[in-house]
């Protein structure tokens, strides 16, 4: 883990991503990880951001949506991290599905550089597909599903902890037949510093803190 200074250099409005960031490479998360940000002038939010990878960018990475109102270019950022367990796409994996059940699909996009750069084919199970995706990745509804599943080597997820055993449940016959990764969207005030327990994450194994164990899990983890 690294802490260091990053600074806001572009905002978009596009759905994909929400601003750039430039940061020492050793910041830069892999998709599914996080860094906690602050800005130390914003006197308002004594507690960090958690911030995500939506890909790559010079000099630093695209932060995915939402980010605070007031970062603004020129922003500078105190940053910690990279924290977490993040996605393990296989090298192996030619047929590569994503699933985006939240309000963005921008954590899993992290995912499509190195998936197309291994060749595999990519599909999008999203009901609000972002524009300006790369022609390569074809988009379905998120009914598509457990056909999807059949069809994919890989299968990642990113999903509302609310929402996350009424979704598993309803698809863990198609789930438990591919080697399947779940992002779990949940607040992660302390990152794992304070053991406070927010993000706490229902498994298998009991409780799992999903600031430390998370925020990826295996499906199979967490299907009851
Ligand atoms: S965010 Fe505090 S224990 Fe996970």
């Amino acid at each position: 883990m690294h802490t260091a200074k990053g600074c806001i250099t572009e905002i978009y409005l596009d759905g994909r991503r929400a601003a750039r960031l430039s940061c020492p490479p050793a910041l830069i998360p892999a998709p599914g990880k996080y860094l906690l940000a602050h800005d130390a002038t914003d006197f308002n939010s004594p507690l960090p951001h958690p911030i995500y990878s939506a890909g790559t960018a010079p000099g630093g990475f695209y932060l995915t949506p939402p980010i605070p109102p007031n970062w603004q270019p020129g922003t500078e950022l105190t940053l910690r991290g990279p924290l977490g367990h993040g996605f393990s796409l296989p090298e192996s994996a030619r047929f590569v599905a994503l699933a985006a059940f939240g309000s963005t699909s921008a954590r899993l996009l992290a995912l499509l550089e190195p998936a197309l750069a291994q060749k595999a084919a990519i599909v999008l199970l999203t009901d609000y597909p972002p524009a300006g995706l790369p022609s390569a990745v074809e988009i379905s509804r998120l009914s598509a599903l457990p056909e999807t599943a059949h069809w994919a080597d890989y299968f990642a997820i990113d999903l509302p902890h609310f929402s996350m055993e009424t979704v598993l449940k309803s698809n863990a016959q198609h789930l438990n037949s591919v080697n399947a990764q779940v992002f779990i969207e949940t607040p992660v005030p302390c990152g794992g510093m304070a053991d406070c327990g927010v993000c706490a994450v229902r498994s298998r194994k009991g409780y799992q803190l999903a600031c430390k164990d998370g925020p990826v899990f295996d499906v199979k983890q967490l299907i009851a």
